[in-house]
């Protein structure tokens, strides 16, 4: 790739530098309209993973309608949001996704840039959604990202999703994703949660990314009730013992032997750092301060880690947010759940904003790379 992530990432800081400083300022004397937000828009599912238990809520009578979702985001609270994501359940399961998805574009007059994640487990609803959705963000000038799950190469991921071919459906979408670039300007690629079943194979799901040219992410298992309804699962599906050793060997060979500017890189390190230490975490978080995620019920939260604040459905999202109570649980998650969180959504986004954390963790990693005899440069 021509133009790398750190050089991306130092253009982006210092174009939107002097805005982040005043909003870093501002935060930490009030809080401040979200700037990142995760739409988990349906619970309903197309698969039945291993590691989410996400499909055994999904009720499409509790998910808001269209009107109720066109009407929450008319609220001007939205108003700052820059990055946004919409994921849940399966997007795709909605009929109206491209209604909602081009809603959020209309409603989010600064966003930047928009995704989807989805298990293109039913390619034939899934492609001609996601090629709408490009169009929109394309016509608008929007960044559009969009990854397909993949958590093994053809029976392990059937096995962990358990769909019967799901990996060749999945493949499909894929495939049409590709073929769409001669038509869209649009990232994708694909994105593999790492857990106990399926952490021997992910070597083989790297080599198989590679020799497919896709991008790919690795996401350490973690465990949430408001974004993956998983908490019951920790005692089956978290790795122990070797097996934790051997998924920190996994990420920090990532940062050894991938390209530095990698922007993954970063998330990698601190995946590995929290095994080391003992979960205790060291990176930014974009959620602690200016994140938001809204659930398919309408629930408000802070972040995957916080409780509801209230239903947007009754009450207007900017009310719910800067309300004392509300704002004095997100002191409370700060103090209480930050200090061992797993979550890497919008690290990145974190990192671009924080200067000093991401320098460090340059001089880390190019330290981690020297300890590889088959690094790459
Ligand atoms: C919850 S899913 C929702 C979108 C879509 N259903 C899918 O699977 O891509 C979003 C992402 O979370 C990942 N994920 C699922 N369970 C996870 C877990 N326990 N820990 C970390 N990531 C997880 C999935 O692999 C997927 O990449
Ligand atoms: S990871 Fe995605 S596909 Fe799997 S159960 Fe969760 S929401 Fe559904
Ligand atoms: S609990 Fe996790 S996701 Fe929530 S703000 Fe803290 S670090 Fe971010």
């Amino acid at each position: 790739m021509a133009q790398t992530y750190a050089l991306r990432y130092l253009t982006k800081a210092a174009l939107s530098a002097p805005r982040d400083l005043v909003n870093s300022y501002l935060a930490t004397i009030k809080p401040i309209h979200p700037t990142v937000l995760i739409f988990n828009c349906t619970w309903v599912c197309d698969a039945r993973c291993e590691m989410c238990s996400n499909w055994k809520r999904g009720d499409r009578k509790l998910d808001m309608t269209f009107e109720q979702i066109e009407r929450v985001f008319r609220s001007d609270f939205w108003k700052k949001i820059e990055i946004a994501n919409v994921s849940g359940g399966e997007p795709t399961t909605r009929n109206d996704l491209v209604e909602i998805c081009e809603v959020m574009l209309d409603r989010l007059p600064r966003l930047r840039k928009f995704g989807i994640n989805t298990t293109g487990m039913t390619p034939k609803r899934a492609i001609p959604m996601i090629e709408k959705v490009a169009a929109a963000c394309q016509r608008r000038g929007v960044i559009f990202s969009t990854r397909v799950s993949i958590d093994g190469v053809g029976d392990m991921h059937n096995l962990v999703r358990n769909v019967p071919h799901g990996f060749d459906k999945a493949y499909e979408t894929i495939q049409a994703m590709r073929e769409m670039q001669s038509r869209y300007s649009f990232n994708y690629g694909v994105s593999t949660t790492i857990f106990s079943m399926n952490l021997r194979d992910a070597e083989n799901i790297l080599a198989w990314a590679r020799k497919e040219r896709l991008d790919i992410v690795f996401n350490m298992i973690r465990f949430t009730e408001p974004m993956l309804g998983n908490t019951g699962l920790e005692q089956v599906q978290k790795p122990a013992g070797a097996d934790e050793e051997r998924m920190r060997q996994f990420f920090l060979d990532r940062v050894r032997m991938d390209p530095l500017m990698d922007g993954q890189n970063y998330i990698y390190m601190h995946y590995a750092d929290m095994i080391a230490n003992g979960y205790h975490r060291l990176a930014p978080c974009p959620f602690q301060s200016q994140g938001i995620m809204l659930n398919p019920d309408g629930g408000l939260f802070f972040c995957e880690n916080s409780d509801a604040v209230g239903n947007v459905i009754e009450t207007d999202p900017g009310e719910l947010y800067f309300r004392a109570a509300s704002q004095a649980h997100r002191d409370e998650v700060r103090d209480k759940k930050c200090p061992t969180c797993l979550s890497p959504c919008q690290m990145n986004v974190a990192a671009v904003k924080q200067v000093v954390p991401y320098v460090k963790f340059l001089v880390r990693a190019t330290n981690e790379k020297r300890k590889s005899p088959a690094a790459k440069p």
